[in-house]
């Protein structure tokens, strides 16, 4: 650097260079504008942020200088942020009890949002991953399971579906098999936790996540996966989640959030749940569509996906979108989500910026004719250096917050909707 300052000195030329090349890679210097701004008149455009984003410095993945840079980006491209992790159970309330919390990093990522002007989205309230063991813990013996008698509510085709492998976040904690907690315990703590944790950020986050991937995948008759949540409580944890939340803040915007909804069978299943739900008056107010999805997604199934989803009559938001291009890179039906991570080792298909220009193209396509029922575009991350599935480079930006042909190609959608 020092060597750089000297040459800058001596010769202003470079100044000028110099200059130019900070404000292409600080933000995009796009020719296409910003996204938050395309769509302004139809969505927010939000983004995952990790906490290293909301905090500053270096990070798992990101030296400090790079991480400055990704975070002109999110300023620059993004109206709307959802913590990437920072408020799940495992990481805002670690420990049991009323001092059992960790809110440093969740106010730090709601205090960006407020002062960046960005609506705040929370994430997430019950999900049977990354949460705790002692969530479940307590004195009632764990039935014994055996294949030839399933649980009365069992329901998936997916075994052990609260594991969660080591890693950065969960310290190594398999689905938890000790024994447990009652029903009026867990649903105790689960009130609890929801009326702690919305309670704080009333009125500064706008909507929640209140239950998370509770539907069961593949073509089974069970509608709800097998959890913790559903063999202690039983099917009604998800009303009463959303009972709570609603109580923690009327005002919000609860969402049912979920994956792999452009399947018809799981689909099916979501609209099962919701009716049953709406029937019982439970306040449920939105449906996330999480949209991980693979180069091989196409406008007709998405449009199909989102006129099926809006008759439900409620908003919907895409909640975690990212388009894998790698091959084999659709997230699996698996409930173990580390899974999905590892299929994006493969192979970058051939030909890979192109595909990814038209399956985005496709996709905004149908945001943009659903746009009555599509309230929110959310993305899995802002550049594929931060993404979950970063060897898939499932976003829009590249790890330098160079656009890619396919933001230019989601940037023309909405230029041919305003015409
Ligand atoms: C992922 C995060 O991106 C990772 O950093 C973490 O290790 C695992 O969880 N569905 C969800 C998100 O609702 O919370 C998940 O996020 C991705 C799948």
């Amino acid at each position: 650097m020092k060597a750089f300052n000297r040459r800058l000195v001596i010769q202003p030329g470079y100044v000028a260079t110099f200059a130019l090349v900070m404000a292409a890679t600080a933000g995009t210097a796009a020719p296409g504008g910003a996204l938050k701004d395309a769509f302004k008149e139809h969505f927010p455009i939000g983004t995952a942020v990790n906490r290293n984003m909301v905090v500053g410095g270096a990070g798992f993945r990101r030296s400090a200088e790079q991480n400055e840079k990704d975070i002109a980006l999110v300023k620059e491209q993004f109206n709307q942020i959802t913590a990437e992790n920072d408020m799940k159970w495992q990481l805002i309330h670690p420990r049991e009890g009323a001092d059992g919390y960790e809110f440093g990093p969740a106010d730090a990522f709601v205090n960006f949002g407020s002062s960046n002007k960005m609506t705040v989205v929370g994430h997430t309230l019950v999900w049977h991953s990354q949460t705790p063991n002692w969530v479940f813990a307590g004195t009632n013996p764990a039935p014994v399971v055996t294949n030839a008698a399933p649980l009365a509510a069992a329901n998936t085709n997916a075994p052990g579906t609260n594991r969660f492998g080591p890693g950065r976040f969960g310290g190594g904690f398999g689905r938890y098999n000790g024994p447990r907690a009652s029903r009026d315990e867990l649903l105790q703590r689960m009130r609890d936790h929801i009326h702690t944790v919305v309670g704080r950020y009333k009125g500064k986050v706008k909507s929640w996540d209140v239950v998370n991937e509770a539907l069961a995948d593949g073509n089974g008759t069970n509608v709800l996966r097998s959890s913790l949540w559903l063999e202690i409580i039983g099917p009604d944890f998800i009303a009463k989640a959303f009972q709570y939340a609603h109580e923690a803040d009327p005002k919000a915007i609860l969402r049912y959030n979920d994956y792999g909804l452009e399947n018809a069978a799981k689909r099916k299943k979501l609209i099962t749940l919701i009716k049953s739900l709406q029937a019982q008056t439970v306040p449920v107010h939105a449906i996330g569509s999480q949209a991980h999805l693979n180069v091989s997604i196409t406008f007709e199934t998405m449009d199909q996906t989102l006129a099926e989803i809006a008759t439900l009559g409620l908003p919907i938001h895409i909640t975690e979108l990212d388009v894998n291009t790698a091959a084999g890179g659709q997230r699996g039906f698996g409930a173990e989500i580390t899974n999905n991570t590892a299929t994006t080792q493969g192979g970058l298909i051939s030909d890979a910026d192109r595909k990814l220009t038209d399956a985005y193209a496709g996709i905004f396509r149908a945001f943009l004719k659903h746009r009555d029922s599509v309230k929110m575009v959310t993305f899995w991350g802002a550049n594929d250096a931060n993404s979950w599935r970063g060897q898939g480079k499932p976003l829009l930006f590249d790890g330098n917050n160079q656009p890619k042909p396919a933001f230019d190609g989601v940037i023309a959608e909405a230029k041919k909707a305003a015409n």
